[in-house]
């Protein structure tokens, strides 16, 4: 079996990892269903084919069991998004699982409680993963957001269980940021941002293979700027990151790549929602300033820089969007994608901090794609395998 479309699924009992790792708040609400939504497909897809379903997923990073971490909270929004009653059962491995295994009807759906209640998960025990596996007839991996850690529901189980397929939102994210990524319509660019350069450093290398123009923002710009000899005031720099900043412009001068900074900058006297603010040209950030957010110039020349591509990705915001008065930088991007979206540009949104800022202007349905993954999506952006892909059949 290649694909979940060619696989048998008529009566046999599907186990299906998904990553419903969603942010709850103090009350166990769902804060952002997201992930939830994302998982439908594949899971409606097996009802109507008249599978009997297991989920499985973890939440959060919990050690051992904690109520706190449960996954019940999710079964009222997953059963209405599904429509129909899904099952929870209080383990995810034991006979009592297996007894609710039994019990699912054709087209029916049960969800196992966190795996990670057990440290054999992460540690990727393969008893553990053969008491999963035991459960099924075959696996289907839908967790595009956990596919880049290799653990027993995500990367272990694919070696008992077989087949082992991609689910729809896998097979949808690697579609994008693969394929995309790696054979684009050109002109190419590539938006990288976020507060460090050391966190980007392997996307940054790996996308000036490939675009034809990369725009930086977000706090990382101020230890290229230093290493440019600029003052930067209270910025933040990575001071051990200097040579590495200068070395970056020069790969990318040396590639023919158009490699632009933010002319101008948004300063505040604090790192504060409420601090002054002020706009100075990138070079002139005084004494006790720090730079928060990409400037109106910036805007604007990004803007005209992306205006002729045919493929965008994005990846970490332009300033600190969190505080309304440095958060326009980054609406203005999110607004510039979905503009060149309706007109043909392929855009994609990688995870992470940029996803959160694009559905925070409520621009989420403009985008070609946005990306369910953050670690997993830097992880691919950075040209890496993911041990949950690679473990499957049609790797
Ligand atoms: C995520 O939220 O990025 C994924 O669900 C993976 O979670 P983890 O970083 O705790 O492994």
């Amino acid at each position: 079996v290649g694909s979940l479309k060619e696989a048998d699924l008529k009566g046999k009992r599907v186990f299906v990892r998904v990553d419903l790792n969603v942010p709850l708040d103090d009350n166990f609400n769902i804060t952002d269903d997201t992930r939830i939504r994302a998982a439908v497909p594949t899971i409606k897809y097996l009802m109507q084919h008249g599978s009997h379903v297991i989920l499985a997923s973890h939440l959060g990073r919990p050690k051992g069991v904690t109520p706190k971490y449960s996954l019940k909270p999710l079964v009222p929004r997953l059963s209405e998004l599904l429509g129909l009653e899904v099952k929870m059962a209080d383990d995810c491995i034991g006979p009592e699982v297996e007894k609710l295994v039994a019990e699912i009807p054709e087209g029916g759906v049960l969800l196992l409680e966190n795996v990670r209640f057990y440290k054999e998960e992460e540690k990727n025990e393969p008893e553990f993963a053969k008491k999963l596996a035991s459960l099924a007839d075959l696996y289907v991996n839908d967790a595009f957001g956990t596919a880049h850690r290799a653990h027993a529901s995500t990367e272990g189980v694919a070696k008992y269980l077989k087949p082992a397929v991609a689910g729809f939102l896998m097979q949808k994210e690697l579609d994008y940021l693969v394929g995309a990524v790696s054979n684009p319509q050109k002109p190419f660019a590539a938006i990288v941002g976020g507060s460090k350069v050391s966190s980007k450093i392997g996307v940054i290398e790996s996308l000036l293979e490939k675009v034809n123009v990369l725009l930086l923002g977000g706090g990382m710009i101020f230890t290229f700027y230093k290493a440019q000899g600029y003052s930067v005031g209270s910025s933040l720099v990575e001071e051990d990151k200097l040579d590495l900043a200068t070395s970056l412009i020069e790969k990318a001068k040396a590639k023919g790549v158009s490699l632009l900074l933010p002319a101008d900058v948004v300063i505040a006297d604090k790192f504060s929602a409420d601090a002054n603010s002020k706009i100075v040209p990138a070079s002139e950030i005084p004494d006790g300033w720090m730079g928060l957010d990409i400037g109106p110039d910036a805007i604007k020349s990004f803007g005209e820089a992306l205006d002729t591509t045919k493929t965008i990705i994005w990846n970490g915001p332009m300033g600190v969007f969190e505080f309304e008065n440095f958060a326009a930088g980054t609406e203005a991007i999110a607004k510039k994608l979905a503009e060149l979206s309706g007109k043909g540009v392929t855009t994609i949104i990688g995870g992470g901090d940029s996803v959160a800022a694009v559905e925070k202007v409520g621009l989420a349905d403009k985008m070609s794609h946005i990306s369910t993954g953050g670690g997993a999506s830097l992880e691919l952006l950075e040209g890496k395998q993911l041990p949950g892909v690679l473990a499957l059949d049609d790797a």
